[in-house]
């Protein structure tokens, strides 16, 4: 049976040492717990960290924990040293890109030495995933920590089924550049088929970083490099909805929520939930709590605030500075608020599982959610699902991915304190019925989406890309297919060879009047048209005059301005039909405002078109000024008889019954050609591709989505196997 194998840092248990035993306990955090609810049980294999030292994780009879490990909960220990802990997990995971992820790029220490850990423990991983994983496998690889898996895997295994999930932010470019390793990073995870993230602005922030660090364009998504396709898409993590929303109902539940409440009778209850992060604000709320009590004397002795802060990677500096600010604000504030019978703060600084943590949000009446940042936040979609039939009002930092979802939560900037403060009271005197009102909405979403939607969403789509790559990426011309390619052209006797020129004979140049043909194009040429059989066609975007003086001599055929001028070879240049240019007269300025708005981008004045350049234009502007100009040029189209062609870094409008396809068509019904052979790498080459017969060989430019049978890599490879045409 095909396994579905999931691999990230931590596993769904840890292992703790208690006098001298080794316990197995679940885990905390989103990932682990979000994770452990999955309902692939039978074929559901976890890689990961047991979170404790190698050197600690010997049983008392030395023996080792795996195959515990692997029997009772079908998880496969990734062996992690003491010094591999320093410099990977706390070092680069937790003081490198978790502070940078999380916009705190002064916390960031961008340190050589944890760089090269990271990519050895990565390896690592990627080695234990390669052990065991069979061809029909799905390798699900998860959050900051293992951002190299997908392409180390990848390396050893092309054809493996890769997904990869973002647990945290993936934050704006001019945050991720700060990295010294960024592109290795994009690289790494760009092995992945699929990439998933919480919320559509971290998908965005990937694919402008990928854009702009790798040159790499997107298209609906889909991001190709390297010769690959990968998806990006937006998958909000849901919670075991079952769970949380019957957790009330529980026997254990409800024993535990008994005697607290009795103890917190008469008071309202705040509760506030997390790890020790400095992301998870909670300082700010602090003092928004503080003041509540300030500016609210009636609240004083009459709420009490539950702070739950589970111990977290306690050995990185900001965590453990953290914790002396909390601890003292918490004094600070019961030291000038308390009262023989009343304590504001109830400080818990420890963990607690299901049922303790279930019966705090069950008697919580506010639960306080502040972070500063937040990938998702599971805490707040488990007290409304605890909820379900009840009141009990969520306040919300607007900066939590699962603010998105929850737009009925109190939503509030985590750091304006008098906003907390003001959220706080709003919810502490909100009408019940307005709260039972606000927690159905949500509780509708979140038991749609939830934990297994989420997963089978995640899996169905990475199918998906899996069948898209196969139907749209076209073969690479090599080997056996080039040999056939040979040997059918030799043995033909009527040959149509049609060749587009930029990107396709020679390299994109940044300026267009240049790219002309080198000698050793020439040369090739020169060769494959001399051979009567042959009729060599050269298809461009480019003005007749150019192609006069680039091609003069030789005995080509040709076609310019994408189709509006034909030359067959040894005859005139003739017009593909009477053209009226009046409509220039109205876009040229639009043209030339772009141009001025855009700098570095340039307008091109061609016969029977006008076409905006923006290939050397700073990427980002320019593809926000493409989208804009391309709507403007859309609302021309229809009344002045014109069609846009959307080509590389280039926008282009020409009449509509010009087109390269109808010029192509023309040549394709000029004999009985045995042998054809088209070659392009534009938007534009495609529909001439979708023009020819089903025995041609159409050649795609660059490895892509395209209506062409064959790829070859560059310009450089189309010469290559022109030459071995043309002996
Ligand atoms: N959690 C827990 N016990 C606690 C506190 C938290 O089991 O005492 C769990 C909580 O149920 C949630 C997860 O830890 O599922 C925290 O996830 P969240 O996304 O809120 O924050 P993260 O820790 O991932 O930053
Ligand atoms: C967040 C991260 C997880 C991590 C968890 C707990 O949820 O996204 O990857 O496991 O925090 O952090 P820890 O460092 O204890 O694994």
């Amino acid at each position: 049976m095909a396994n579905l194998i999931l691999v990230s840092n931590r596993l769904s248990v840890s292992v703790e040492k208690k006098k001298g035993k080794l316990e197995f306990k679940p885990s905390m955090g989103g990932l682990a717990t979000g994770l452990s609810s999955l309902d692939q049980k039978e074929s559901l294999l976890w890689i990961g960290w047991p979170g404790l030292p190698a050197e600690e994780l010997r049983e008392e009879d030395g023996e080792s924990i795996a195959p515990t490990l692997r029997e009772k909960h079908g998880s496969i220990p990734v062996d992690l040293t003491r010094e591999q802990l320093r410099s990977f997990y706390y070092g680069f995971c937790n003081n490198v890109i978790w502070p940078l992820f999380h916009y705190f790029p002064s916390y960031a220490a961008y340190d050589k030495a944890l760089w090269e850990s990271y990519r050895a423990v990565n390896s690592l991983f990627a080695r234990k995933v390669l052990e065991v994983a069979g061809a029909e496998d799905t390798i699900w690889v998860h959050d900051y920590q293992l951002m190299l898996v997908p392409q180390l895997i990848r390396e050893k295994v092309p054809e493996a089924r890769i997904g990869f999930f973002l647990h945290i932010p993936f934050p704006s470019f001019e945050i991720f550049r700060l990295l010294p390793w960024r592109n290795e990073i994009l690289t790494g995870l760009l092995g992945a088929d699929l990439i998933g993230f919480h919320a559509y602005d971290y998908a965005r922030h990937f694919i402008s970083s990928v854009r702009r660090l790798l040159g790499v364009e997107n298209s609906m998504g889909y991001v190709r490099h390297e010769h690959r396709l990968s998806r990006v898409d937006v998958f909000p993590m849901g919670i075991d909805y079952k769970k949380y929303s019957a957790a009330l109902t529980s026997r254990v539940v409800q024993k535990q929520m008994g005697s607290a409440a009795r103890e917190l009778k008469g008071f309202k209850v705040i509760l506030s939930v997390d790890r020790l992060d400095y992301t998870k604000g909670i300082p700010e709320r602090l003092r928004g709590y503080e003041l509540l009590l300030e500016h609210n004397p009636q609240y004083r002795e009459k709420v009490v605030l539950l702070l739950i802060a589970v111990p977290s990677r306690t050995k990185v500096h900001h965590y453990r500075t953290l914790k002396k600010e909390v601890d003292e604000l918490i004094s600070t504030i019961n030291g000038k608020y308390g009262t023989i019978g009343w304590v504001p703060i109830h400080y818990f600084y420890r963990g607690f599982h299901f049922e303790r943590l279930s019966a705090f949000y069950g008697l919580a009446d506010v639960l306080l959610v502040t972070p500063l940042r937040d990938g998702m936040n599971l805490v707040a979609k488990e007290f409304v699902a605890a909820h379900r039939d009840s009141g009990g009002v969520l306040i919300l930092s607007e900066t939590a991915g699962s603010a998105r979802e929850m737009g009925e939560a109190l939503l509030i900037n985590p750091n304006n304190s008098e906003e907390i403060a003001s959220a706080l009271k709003t919810a502490l005197e909100m009408e019940e019925e307005e709260q039972i009102e606000r927690n159905a909405v949500m509780n509708e979403r979140l038991s749609r989406y939830d934990i297994v939607a989420w997963t089978r969403d995640f899996l169905n789509k990475l199918v998906q890309v899996r069948e898209v790559q196969d139907s749209y990426l076209v073969k690479k011309l090599a080997g056996s297919l080039k040999e056939q390619l040979i040997a059918d052209y030799r043995r033909s006797e009527r040959r149509l060879i049609i060749l587009d020129y930029d990107g396709t004979l020679v390299p994109f140049s940044g300026r267009p009047q240049k790219a002309a043909p080198d000698r050793e194009l020439v040369e090739l040429l020169t060769v494959l048209s001399a051979d009567p059989a042959n009729d060599v066609v050269v298809a461009s975007g480019r003005m007749r005059d150019a192609m006069n003086d680039w091609f003069a001599g030789l005995d080509l055929s040709l076609i310019a301005c994408h189709g509006a001028w034909l030359k067959p070879k040894g005859k005139r240049w003739r017009l593909i039909e009477e053209l009226s240019n009046e409509w220039k007269e109205q876009l040229r300025p639009i043209f030339l405002l772009f141009k001025d708005r855009t700098p570095g981008s340039l307008v091109e004045e061609k016969e029977y078109a006008l076409a905006w350049h923006y290939r050397n234009a700073e990427p980002e502007l320019a593809a926000l000024r493409a989208s804009e100009f391309k709507d403007i040029l859309f609302s021309f189209t229809g009344d002045l008889g014109l069609d846009v062609l959307e080509g590389k870094n280039v926008l282009e409008i020409k009449p509509v019954n010009v087109s390269k396809a109808r010029a192509v068509s023309m040549w394709l019904a000029r004999d009985r050609w045995q042998f054809i052979l088209a070659a392009g790498d534009d938007n534009n080459d495609e529909v001439m591709f979708s023009q020819l017969p089903e025995s041609a060989y159409s050649i795609k430019i660059g490895p892509d989505i395209s209506e062409a049978r064959y790829y070859l890599d560059s310009p450089a490879h189309l010469r290559q196997l022109l030459a071995e045409l043309a002996p």
